[in-house]
């Protein structure tokens, strides 16, 4: 979303997922923007002397401003600590705050939205389209998710944006679940033009500014945030400085879904690339078995590489296993598990969708 011109947006990220985001003229500090949009987050000395509101930058550039060793050490400011009191914006900047939205009494939003379109990809996989009233109210980053209320019932789950943040229309990939409440809606009752509320964004697990090659690990409908971040990237306008390559796999051919969408990236990112992988033995795919199984030594880089891993809670620590196994600690790995409410789940392995 633009915001008013020479105001830079600020995302403020707090523990507990939900995230924030506010507009900061040039000059202003960060803790003076969020006071004004009512957003409380920590402070004390307000002057650069106690370090209470010291949070940790993901992203952006910034003027630190001026303050004490002992409220933010040069060991620190160079890892990317900062301290909102005194830093002011030098470009879009996402944040990393100490504590919950709770504490800084900062809700998550609630919106009114409607389903424009429901595709089905086989008989497995929906694709939602969804207007939202308000939309230039609902900020997000490139990986964060919603949770949706399951219109009829009293429950609502979550699901991750598979379209950018500066999309005018949202759109989210559904990976049905037997006899699951929000598959049931989907399946039985869901129209178009049908009302929804969402409520969010939630969530850490973002793209952060590339800084060394990436590798993106998808499991099933996990390719959706994946492919909110490569459309942010392509929005940018900016080529990446480093290589990306995403593995996305599934457990039959027919999981597969979005391929012609990431073929498009192939040619408007340049430096991507991504392979498809079915873990299915009786599938004819010319890549088989686990996502792991198809990583090369230049995906890896020696352990140079951010990780962004999204699918199901066992694919994830699959993978966890795997740098063990391999003797590799990536320099960051985020990730994001698409837990689904099924307790005693039998085990299941890279590439394996849930349901
Ligand atoms: C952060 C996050 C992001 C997510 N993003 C996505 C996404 O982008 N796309 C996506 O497809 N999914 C995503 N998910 C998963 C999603 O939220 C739902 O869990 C999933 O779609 C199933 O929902 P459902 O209502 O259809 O099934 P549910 O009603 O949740 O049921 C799931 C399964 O559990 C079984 N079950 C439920 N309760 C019991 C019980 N007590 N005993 C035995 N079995 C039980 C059901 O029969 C069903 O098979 C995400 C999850 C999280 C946590
Ligand atoms: S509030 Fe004390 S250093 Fe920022």
């Amino acid at each position: 979303m633009t915001t008013t011109t020479n105001e830079y947006s600020v995302a403020l990220s707090f523990e507990d997922g939900v995230t924030r985001f506010i507009n900061v003229p040039p000059g202003q500090t960060v803790a003076d923007a969020s006071y004004r949009a009512r957003i409380n987050i920590p402070l004390d000395c307000r002057d650069g002397a106690c370090g209470t509101c010291k949070a940790f930058c993901e992203s952006g550039e910034y003027d630190g401003g001026d303050y004490i060793e002992d409220a933010l050490t040069d060991e620190e400011a160079e890892a990317g600590y900062c301290l909102p009191c005194q830093m002011t914006p030098e470009s879009d900047l996402v944040l990393r705050i100490s504590g919950t939205a709770e504490m800084a009494k900062s809700g998550i939003g609630q919106f009114a939205a409607t389903l424009e379109k429901l595709h089905w990809y086989a008989d497995n996989t929906a694709a939602l389209t969804i207007s939202v009233e308000d939309r230039g109210k609902l900020r997000y980053l490139p990986g964060q998710y919603m949770n949706l209320k399951v219109p009829g019932t009293e429950e609502e789950r979550s699901y991750s944006f598979s379209s950018g943040p500066d999309a005018d229309e949202l759109t989210f990939l559904v990976r049905t679940a037997p006899n699951g409440v929000m598959t049931t809606y989907l399946k039985e009752r869901a129209r178009e033009g049908d009302s929804l509320i969402l409520e969010g964004p939630m969530g850490s697990f973002f793209l952060r500014e590339v800084k060394r090659p990436v590798l993106m690990l998808a499991g099933g409908t996990g390719i959706a945030p994946q492919l909110a971040m490569l459309e942010k990237i392509v929005s940018s306008g900016a080529a990446p400085d480093f290589p990306i390559h995403l593995a996305y796999g599934v457990t039959f051919d027919k999981d597969l879904v979005e391929v012609e969408a990431l073929e498009r990236y192939v040619e408007a990112i340049p430096g991507f690339t991504f392979d498809t992988i079915v873990a299915y033995p009786d599938s004819a795919h010319p890549k088989k078995g686990y996502v792991t199984q198809h990583l090369a030594p230049k995906h890896l880089n020696d352990g140079d590489v951010d990780v962004y891993l999204c699918g199901p809670p066992a694919m994830v620590d699959a993978v966890r296993r795997y740098w063990g196994s391999e003797g590799i600690t990536p320099a960051n790995f985020y990730y994001e598990r698409f837990a689904v409410g099924v307790p005693h789940a039998p085990a299941l392995q890279p590439g394996q969708d849930a349901a």
